[in-house]
């Protein structure tokens, strides 16, 4: 029996070891496994209900009905849990997001994790967080990371049972942050759907492949040992990692613009003078500034009015999502 309405929260996360390529691009099996900390204050909250007399489902983001385009992807996301949990229906579904989306802020994992979640409870489909996670993993694949709370580990897995997410931390375990330095909050213009499938045409891609257990358990370890020199040095080699494969995929994707590198070089010469911090970078340009909560004000001061930068956003480690 379906309840009226279902309303859930996630948080976007970013990866210290990033996923790019998939082992399976249908049901998202990644190349390998990755790491990542949810980010506490940036959110997507979304609430499903069943469309009364339609013969389609329809998506609204903040307050915006979306265009085909969008809801396709959804779509074809619904179709697959349908198949798998048999739930019957078109849905109404509303998303408001309070960060930019489709900017290298994981948008799409905090809004397939959030779904999930709804999905999990309006349909009563009983499913436990290692399901949900699995769930949430087809619609996007780091949206399985944004199920669990705090710091989390998608292990690869070979089939879409296995493929999911749980955490290494809690969020309270290390007061961890990102200062999403925002060079341009503009949606990105080649999407991390169509840039996983170009990862294997890198040269590149299957050195990164085979040296990633190292980095994993490199990454894992300064995790329980707060220990931040290691990450620090683990997430800025794993960042480079993957985009030194983007540039070098047939065709190459170039998501750093002029001010990205500058700031990384900023960030390094940061850390040499004492202040914790590293940088990483998703599919975009925006840089991600991974620091400990005394490092955050010298950041700010850093980059509030560094040329280029459009504005900082501050997130602390998040909780897993949640229905509310
Ligand atoms: O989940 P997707 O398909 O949007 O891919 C995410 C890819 C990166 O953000 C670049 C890396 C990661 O692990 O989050």
């Amino acid at each position: 029996m379906a309840q009226k309405k279902s309303t859930a929260i996630a948080h976007p996360n970013i990866a210290f070891i990033k996923y790019w390529g998939n082992a399976d691009p249908n049901l998202r099996l990644p190349s390998n496994a990755s790491i990542s900390m949810n980010l506490d204050g940036l959110e997507t909250i979304t609430t499903i209900e069943y469309a009364d007399n339609q013969i389609k489902h329809s998506l609204t983001i903040n307050g915006l009905l979306q265009e085909p385009q969008k809801v396709n992807r959804l779509s074809a996301f619904l179709e697959m849990a349908r198949k798998l949990y048999g739930f019957q229906g078109f849905l109404r579904i509303e998303s408001q997001n309070n960060f930019p989306m489709g900017a290298g802020i994981a948008s799409s994992a905090s809004a397939f994790a959030a779904l999930a979640l709804a999905l999990n409870d309006f349909f009563q489909l009983n499913l436990n967080q290692h399901q949900i996670s699995a769930l949430a993993r087809l619609g996007s694949g780091s949206a399985c990371r944004s199920i669990p709370a705090g710091f989390t580990e998608w292990k690869k897995g070979t089939s879409h049972q296995q493929s999911f997410a749980t955490s290494i931390a809690l969020e309270d375990h290390w007061d961890l942050h990102d200062c999403i330095i925002v060079v341009t909050a503009e949606e990105k213009a080649i999407s991390s759907t169509d840039g996983h499938q170009r990862a294997a045409t890198s040269p590149f891609q299957s050195a990164r492949i085979l040296d990633a257990q190292r980095r994993l358990e490199i990454c894992r370890s300064a995790i329980l040992k707060q220990d931040f020199e290691r990450l620090a040095a683990i997430i800025e080699l794993d960042s480079d990692m993957m985009h030194a494969v983007m540039m070098t995929s047939d065709p190459p994707i170039n998501y750093w613009q002029p001010t990205s590198l500058s700031i990384m070089r900023e960030v390094r010469d940061l850390r040499k003078k004492g202040v914790a911090c590293a940088y990483t970078l998703d599919a975009g340009p925006n840089v991600h500034v991974i620091c400990t909560a005394a490092s955050v004000p010298a950041i700010e001061k850093s980059f509030r009015d560094y040329p280029g930068v459009e504005k900082i956003l501050v997130a602390k480690t998040g909780k897993g999502a949640r229905v509310i």
